[in-house]
């Protein structure tokens, strides 16, 4: 058996959206900023896959940027918001590297960041948020599920401190479709076509009407001037019909693989808070066990999953969530993502636990930590 439980990491690319890409790939080639027949034909599958987008994200086509994904989009959310020096930014210590490696960037130039804490939750307290608030704060960044723990931030609630505030929100909410609900109340939002069943390399930042956006990149005047460089409008069209193919997804398989793992494997918990959790995601550790040699021995058994490792500059480093939840470097390299899709079925569901208890056991005899 062969099955793959990496969706977070990303999915595979679902038949309608390739069937809508390829013939625009093979027969659309025109540049969607010519005026000629060709460039028309391109401009309006750009404009129409953008009101399909506008529709997922209920808000206006004109609200809706292209970018090359979720990296380039938060980005541009960040330094294109923050402007001098003074102003402070908000995030927390659970986001994507997406977010927190611009902090770097951020401190480096002069500009005050303060990074929320949380909880062994992994859910981002609201007052803790409202009291890292300042009068020079101009934005506040928050994702919406956790990638890792796929905790559910309290997104709303923290737009409501942010607007009485008079402070800008963006929302990371790459890894919310089909997750929860899509009526985020924020100036920005990021979305990544490769997470919902759409193709590599093209996103979404939508730009609520009227919020000051300074372009990062420069070129011609593409994107209502908010991000130049010939339109990807074969990536468009793709995105385009993943969004509106996004159905929700159900927690029933996560609960049985994650039931059975926690009653047959000793020594194995949940991390993150189990009920504040998008329905696909299963973060759990296991200790004694190195997540990597886990991942490796299921790959061996022909099951994809991720470990809550990141591996930089060839060390493995643990995962900057589980560490911020308050778990030890060594709990924290004892975790495995579990990440499912739509197309995951029963079968695979009780195959992969078959494997991972065989494999947890078999590591946990060569392992010294747990003896
Ligand atoms: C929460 C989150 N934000 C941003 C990104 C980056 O998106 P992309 O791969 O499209 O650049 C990811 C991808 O892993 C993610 O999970």
């Amino acid at each position: 058996m062969r099955a793959y439980f990496d969706h977070n990491a990303t999915t595979p690319v679902a038949a309608s959206v390739v069937e809508a890409m390829v013939p625009v790939l093979g027969g659309v080639f025109g540049n969607a900023s010519s005026i000629h027949g060709y460039g028309q034909e391109a401009r309006q599958l750009l404009e129409e896959a953008r009101r399909r987008v506008a529709s997922f994200l209920r808000t206006k086509a004109e609200e809706v940027v292209f970018t090359s994904g979720g990296t380039e989009a938060n980005n541009l959310a960040l330094f294109g918001v923050l402007r001098g020096p003074k102003d402070h930014f908000v995030t927390t210590a659970i986001e994507h590297p997406a977010v927190l490696n611009v902090v770097e960037e951020l401190r480096a130039i002069g500009h005050e960041v303060t990074i929320v804490p949380v909880g062994g939750d992994g859910v981002v307290d609201v007052d803790d948020v409202r009291r890292a608030l300042r009068p020079t704060t101009r934005l506040v960044s928050l994702m919406a599920v956790n990638n890792e723990i796929g905790t559910v931030q309290p997104v709303n609630e923290i737009a409501k401190v942010c607007r009485e505030a008079g402070v800008l929100m963006h929302c990371d909410a790459v890894q919310a479709p089909g997750r929860v609900a899509m009526d985020f109340d924020v100036d920005l939002l990021s979305l990544s076509g490769h997470k919902l069943n759409g193709p590599k390399g093209v996103g979404v930042l939508r730009v609520r009407k009227g919020v000051p956006l300074r372009k990062r990149t420069y070129g011609g005047h593409h994107e209502r001037d908010r991000r130049p460089g010939t339109e990807n409008v074969a990536g468009a069209v793709g995105l385009g019909v993943a969004c509106e193919k996004v159905t929700m997804m159900q927690g029933d398989l996560r609960d049985r693989l994650e039931s059975a793992l926690l009653g047959r494997v000793a020594d194995c918990y949940v991390n993150g808070d189990a009920a504040r959790r998008a329905p696909n995601v299963s973060n759990l550790r296991f200790l004694g066990v190195e997540g990597e040699s886990l991942v490796i021995a299921l790959d061996l058994k022909g099951f994809a999953v991720s470990s809550g490792s990141a591996c930089s500059s060839g060390s493995v480093e643990p995962s900057h969530v589980l560490i911020a939840l308050g778990l030890s470097a060594l709990d924290a390299r004892s975790a495995i993502r579990f990440s499912l899709g739509a197309s995951n079925t029963v079968e695979e569901v009780d195959g992969l636990v078959e494997a991972v208890v065989e494999s947890v056991q078999r590591l946990r005899k060569l392992s010294p930590a747990y003896a």
